[in-house]
């Protein structure tokens, strides 16, 4: 079994889909073995979203994250990481296949409702940024 972090991001929980989004997370076989809404400090994105920071996006990509609040979740699954960017679809949610979570609710390549990790390294350190082992009941 794989483990990998899903964020559904403020663009979603303004909207109140957290509902739908968790239902299509289930509905692929992720199960969610940890879940908690919090708003994220302007210094706690910039640190987890640090590998972006030479981009050009990255000022708006702090400002949106921190805009609202967020519901950090461990997924679980065989090939977690891989399963949940399927069912995420691509960053562009108008490069993102039917039936994923993006085509169906994203907004644009910034409010694109979910986050989910890209590989396995990054998917311990970021579950590690949000929770303890005791918060993860699996
Ligand atoms: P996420 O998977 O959370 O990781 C970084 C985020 O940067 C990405 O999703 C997008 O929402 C956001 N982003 C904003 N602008 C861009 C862009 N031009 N290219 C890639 N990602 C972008």
């Amino acid at each position: 079994m794989e483990r990998t972090l899903s964020i559904i991001k403020p663009d979603a929980t303004k909207r109140s889909i957290t509902g739908k989004i968790n239902a299509m997370i289930e509905e692929a076989g992720l199960s969610i073995i940890a879940q908690k809404r919090l708003i994220l400090s302007v210094v706690q994105a910039e640190e987890f979203y640090g590998v972006h920071k030479e981009r050009p996006f990255f000022r708006d990509l702090v400002n949106f994250i921190t805009s609202g609040p967020v519901v950090v979740q461990v997924l679980e699954a065989e090939n977690a990481i891989a399963l949940y960017r399927k069912t995420m679809g691509a960053t562009n949610p108008k490069e993102a296949d039917k039936g994923t979570i993006r085509y169906e609710h994203a907004e644009s390549i910034e409010a694109n409702s979910v986050h989910g990790s890209d590989s396995s390294d990054n998917a311990k350190i970021e579950i590690d940024f949000f929770f303890t082992d005791e918060e993860i009941v699996g």
